[in-house]
């Protein structure tokens, strides 16, 4: 905390206050989505985490890095639980299956397996929607329930009927316990009668239960999870990852074609946060989440880079190019006349979606730099804007290293920024985004506070949770974003989940486990909320005190909403006193207009943060009605370490003309 600001403040009355007034005119039209997030999947984010499959390793799918394998299975009553690899599995995508069988001298009961979930399923009196795939002559019924895995209790069954026989078949059942568990230690268990195997055992597969999902979509997100990422208000959703899209090497970089039709058709891949991907959460899902939430799409495609720093060599960029071109045709072309779209309508999906930002790859200018930097520059990207722009004109690209990566970014073409940084960073680089000129079009794709101010950078120095200080900072970039939003294409937090029983990364703006109880808001995600939460559409110039371009300790932008009102947005960094302000929208001239005044402060401790062990929030949230004084004045003081939302009650009654650079 700096000692002359404590000064300056001790002697500041109310008449002391920053005078400010918001003009109506001069102001720029901000692109339209300007918050939103990445979906990276982070050590089971998504299988685990947002995709709401509850059985772990449904499908026992397996690669080079990581191989086919049982875990999460464990026989029950007496049963012998082996991974095959049969001459005739289910389909070619999912070659491994399990064989249950009972032990020696067994002929007459109950066996089966048991999944213990991803540490865990939440149980409760709701539709669980299932089914498997079973190969082997069978006599009988089968029975499934979801019980407790430390008492036994069993809070719903199922019977579903047999028979079955040498050819692979599905069966599907609904399970509604009778009541909710008292916590989620729960394990899903199919059972079978012994006396009624026919060869001794049964091969099973793709054994799968969901509960309800979000907006009820088959396959779906997780509600309460998909709950806590919409209320960020976000506008825009980019997939399918970032690293998650680079693959770990030439051979297992994001394979969008393996990621559609049925589950079963879908073998999976090696992730590069440490585990086997499903890909349940295929390519179509990403859209469908889009259509859930309202959000724009924007798509990346993979670009020739593996994280392990090999890229393609200029020989071969054809092939990338068109297996981009190929991804892209699949999701927009038409069902009738393209090869692609004609795929996809056989799928179950002849209407077109329409994809606006496509990204060429992720974070080009890191793995294997400098070559792997350089081929982007020299042919790569270029490869890719050539057949891009001829075949899909109004698609606005984005290179995925920005101009802040040393990258010339060509005229039309916007660049993709990812400050992970300390607080202090994000505050003093608050002018660092004015320089740009609206050539330089903007997304900040990934951003977040990830060390402490004066700490060790990316030596294991993370924070272990988004904390009070580094939330405010990002609210104080955003603003800053805000300013320019005439050229910064959106702005997203990332990573966005983490499994608290498994993860790779810490600062994630949302934490859970099985029990959606443990479902947690970061500090930041109220910083991010409140932001996205009033969305300025015409940003307009301030006067202040002179001299003081961003009145430090106090950062600000103003302007408009769709709907006419005015919005101020500040944020109070290194200060030990509130800053009072005085302000004025030019179109608000009378006394007793009202404004709403929401304001976010934290704990005493600036390293405070939002634990998912305690569940305390350490974010406190005021809303206050204002009442404009003589000549539509608005009094109020911004705390330290805050951030802060106004917003007027009728509109800035003044014509605004928004001009579009
Ligand atoms: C239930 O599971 C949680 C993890 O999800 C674990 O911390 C807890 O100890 C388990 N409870 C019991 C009683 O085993
Ligand atoms: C998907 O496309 C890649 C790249 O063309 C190819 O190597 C792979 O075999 C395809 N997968 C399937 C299942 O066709
Ligand atoms: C998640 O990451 C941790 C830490 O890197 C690792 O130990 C663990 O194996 C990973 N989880 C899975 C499911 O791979
Ligand atoms: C595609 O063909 C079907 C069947 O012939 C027809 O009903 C549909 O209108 C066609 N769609 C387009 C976009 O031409
Ligand atoms: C797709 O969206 C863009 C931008 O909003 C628009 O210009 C274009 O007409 C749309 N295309 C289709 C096929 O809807
Ligand atoms: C912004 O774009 C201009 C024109 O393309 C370019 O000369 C300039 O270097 C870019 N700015 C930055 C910060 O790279
Ligand atoms: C905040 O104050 C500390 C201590 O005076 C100083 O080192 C730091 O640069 C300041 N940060 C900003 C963003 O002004
Ligand atoms: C609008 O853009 C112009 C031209 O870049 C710039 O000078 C001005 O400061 C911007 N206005 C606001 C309110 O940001």
């Amino acid at each position: 905390m700096r000692p002359h600001a404590l000064l300056f403040l001790a002697v500041s009355a109310p008449s002391l206050a920053i005078e400010m007034v918001v003009r109506s005119t001069g102001g720029n039209a901000t692109t339209p989505h300007m918050y939103g997030f990445l979906h990276e999947d982070i050590n089971n984010s998504g299988d685990g985490g947002i995709y709401a499959e509850l059985i772990r390793n449904r499908a026992f799918q397996g690669s080079e890095k990581y191989p086919s394998n049982l875990d999460g299975w464990s026989p029950v009553h007496d049963a012998i639980l082996s991974l095959k690899k049969l001459s005739t599995p289910i389909s070619a995508a999912l070659p491994y299956s399990v064989n249950v069988a009972p032990r020696e001298g067994k002929t007459k009961g109950k066996i089966g397996l048991a999944n213990a979930g991803f540490w865990g399923m939440d149980v409760k009196a709701q539709k669980y929607t299932g089914s498997f795939w079973v190969q082997g002559t069978y006599k009988g019924d089968f029975q499934v329930s979801l019980k407790s895995a430390i008492t036994g209790e069993v809070f719903g069954a199922a019977k579903i009927s047999g028979p079955s026989t040498s050819e692979w078949t599905e069966k599907r059942f609904e399970l509604v316990p009778e009541k909710n568990a008292p916590n989620s230690n729960n394990t899903f268990v199919l059972e079978f009668d012994a006396e009624g195997l026919m060869e001794g055992s049964l091969n099973l597969n793709l054994i799968s239960l969901f509960p309800p999902t979000y907006k009820d979509r088959k396959n779906g997100l997780r509600v309460d999870i998909a709950e806590a990422l919409a209320g960020l208000k976000p506008t825009f959703l980019r997939f399918p990852g970032g690293n998650a899209l680079e693959g770990n090497d030439l051979n297992s970089f994001y394979k969008w074609n393996e990621t559609i039709g049925p589950l079963k058709d879908r073998p999976g891949m090696a992730g590069v946060w440490n585990y086997q991907m499903t890909n349940g959460l295929g390519i179509i899902e990403y859209l469908e989440w889009c259509e859930d939430m309202n959000l724009e799409p924007i798509l990346g495609v993979w670009a020739g880079l593996a994280l392990d720093g090999n890229f393609l060599p200029e020989s071969e960029i054809g092939w990338a190019v068109q297996y981009a071109l190929d991804e892209l045709e699949f999701l927009v072309g038409d069902a009738n006349t393209t090869k692609w779209g004609a795929v996809r309508a056989s799928l179950g999906y002849p209407k077109p979606w329409n994809i606006t930002y496509v990204e060429i790859g992720n974070e080009d200018w890191l793995a294997g730099r400098p070559a792997g930097f350089e081929s982007y520059k020299r042919y790569r990207f270029p490869a890719f804007k050539k057949a891009f722009e001829e075949k899909y004109p109004h698609i606005q690209l984005i290179s995925s290293p920005s101009v802040f990566d040393d990258m010339v970014i060509p005229k039309g073409v916007a660049g993709d920024w990812h400050p992970y940084l300390t607080p202090d960073e994000f505050v003093t680089g608050f002018n660092k985004l004015d320089g740009l000129t609206k050539d330089n079009l903007t997304l900040i794709g990934e951003a977040s506070s990830v060390h402490p101010n004066g700490g060790i950078k990316w030596e294991g120095q993370l924070m272990p949770f988004p904390w009070w200080g580094g939330s405010v900072a990002e609210g104080i970039f955003l603003i800053s974003a805000e300013r320019n939003a005439d050229r910064i294409l959106g702005a997203a937090f990332a990573p966005i989940l983490r499994n608290m029983n498994q993860w790779q990364w810490s600062i994630t703006i949302i934490q859970h486990a099985a029990d959606p109880a443990l479902t947690t808001l970061s500090t930041s995600w109220y910083v991010w909320r409140l932001l996205a939460s009033h969305i300025i559409k015409t940003t307009l110039p301030v006067s202040a005190p002179p001299g003081k371009p961003n009145l430090d300790p106090l950062y600000y932008v103003a302007g408009q909403s769709a709907a006419g009102t005015g919005i101020f947005k500040a944020g109070v960094y290194n200060s030990t006193e509130s800053v009072p302000v005085s302000l004025k929208f030019e179109g608000i001239t009378k006394k007793g207009a009202t404004a709403k005044l929401t304001v976010l402060t934290g704990p005493a401790d600036p390293y405070g943060y939002n634990d998912p062990f305690t569940r305390v929030n350490v974010v406190k949230e005021t809303h206050s009605e204002l009442s404009a004084g003589p000549g539509g004045v608005f009094d109020f003081s911004i705390p330290p370490l805050s951030v802060a939302v106004l917003e007027t009650s009728e509109r800035i009654k003044a014509p605004c003309r928004p001009r579009r650079k």
